[in-house]
């Protein structure tokens, strides 16, 4: 079982032929409502991908909280660690441009309420992993992992949105995924000094997780995997929309690892996962499930 501790939003997604500048307003094409949020969308993708995956979380008390967790429920995430509470539920501006991109405001409403001992030890317990992300509280996601590691879970976090780690946090990963900015803030905040990605990766991988992956976009990724340098290629795709790629791939990584493959090979379910998430609208609504994947890994494309 996975265990996945962290954020749930509503998205209020706008598609625009460009993202707007500041002082800006941009006429829009159209405007969906669909869950998200980087704890529910890795979740979402984990369970998707057919890794039985439980969610802590919380939403409010507020309208948004139904829709919100509408697909988790579809798609069969435990929930029973899901706490309601007084308040917001958390809520994201999405604008999406012509060519794919994105600009995201979320507004973490009871997110940042959300306390780590809302996880039980019994579901440390029977946790193969737990991966965190930054939309939360970052002392509730240190003391998760002291309990976790005590346990023997494998841990990972998703530096997004990017932070500076302490290096408690960094010597308690077994796993850190960043991409390039979340890469460099890690970096800036544990003190190192200019480097090539592939210097980074080791560095970081010093101050504790064995392994570090570095994704690309476009470009695939990059990981440093227990002293071995490891690339991957994007899967070539028309890009429609790029929101949640990154949970996609954090989501489908961890669980392919959990399955026990190895990392060449969870990376190369990641970057099928997250790249077939970009041809579709929305964060969860975007994700394939297993069967897709294996299809286009089967069929050369992934
Ligand atoms: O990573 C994409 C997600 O970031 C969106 O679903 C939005 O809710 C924000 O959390």
């Amino acid at each position: 079982m996975l265990l996945v501790f962290g954020s749930i939003n509503l998205d209020l997604a706008f598609s625009a032929p460009s993202l707007p500048l500041a002082g800006q307003t941009v006429l829009g094409t159209g405007m969906s409502a669909s869950p998200g949020g980087k704890g529910a969308n890795q979740a979402h993708a984990a369970q998707r991908y057919g890794l039985a995956t439980a969610l802590v979380a919380a939403v409010g008390d507020d309208d948004f909280a139904r829709p919100a967790l509408a697909r988790l429920v579809a798609a069969g995430v435990d929930l029973s660690g899901l706490q309601r509470l007084p308040g917001a539920t958390g809520c994201a501006a999405v604008v999406v441009d012509a060519c794919g991109q994105n600009q995201i405001v979320v507004a973490p409403g009871v997110n940042l309420a959300l306390r780590q001992d809302a996880v039980t030890e019994q579901q440390l317990a029977r946790a193969r992993a737990l991966l965190l992300q930054m939309e939360t509280d970052p002392a509730q996601n240190l003391a998760l992992l002291s309990r976790a590691r005590r346990h023997g879970c494998l841990t990972a976090l998703n530096n997004a949105p990017a932070a500076t780690l302490p290096a408690a946090v960094l010597g308690a990963l077994d796993l850190l995924i960043v991409n390039e900015g979340e890469l460099q803030r890690t970096a800036a905040g544990a003190g190192l000094g200019a480097d090539s990605p592939a210097g980074l990766l080791r560095a970081i991988a010093a101050l504790g997780p064995a392994r570090v992956v570095l994704t690309l976009g476009a470009a695939g990724a990059l990981a440093w995997d227990h002293g071995a340098l490891l690339q991957v290629e994007a899967l070539a795709v028309q890009a429609l929309d790029t929101t949640g790629a990154g949970d996609t791939f954090s989501g489908v990584l961890v669980a392919a690892l959990v399955e026990g493959r190895t990392m060449a090979d969870a990376l190369a379910r990641a970057r099928t996962a997250a790249g077939l998430a970009c041809t579709r609208p929305g964060a969860q609504s975007a994700q394939p499930d297993r069967a897709e994947i294996e299809t286009a890994l089967a069929a050369g494309s992934g």
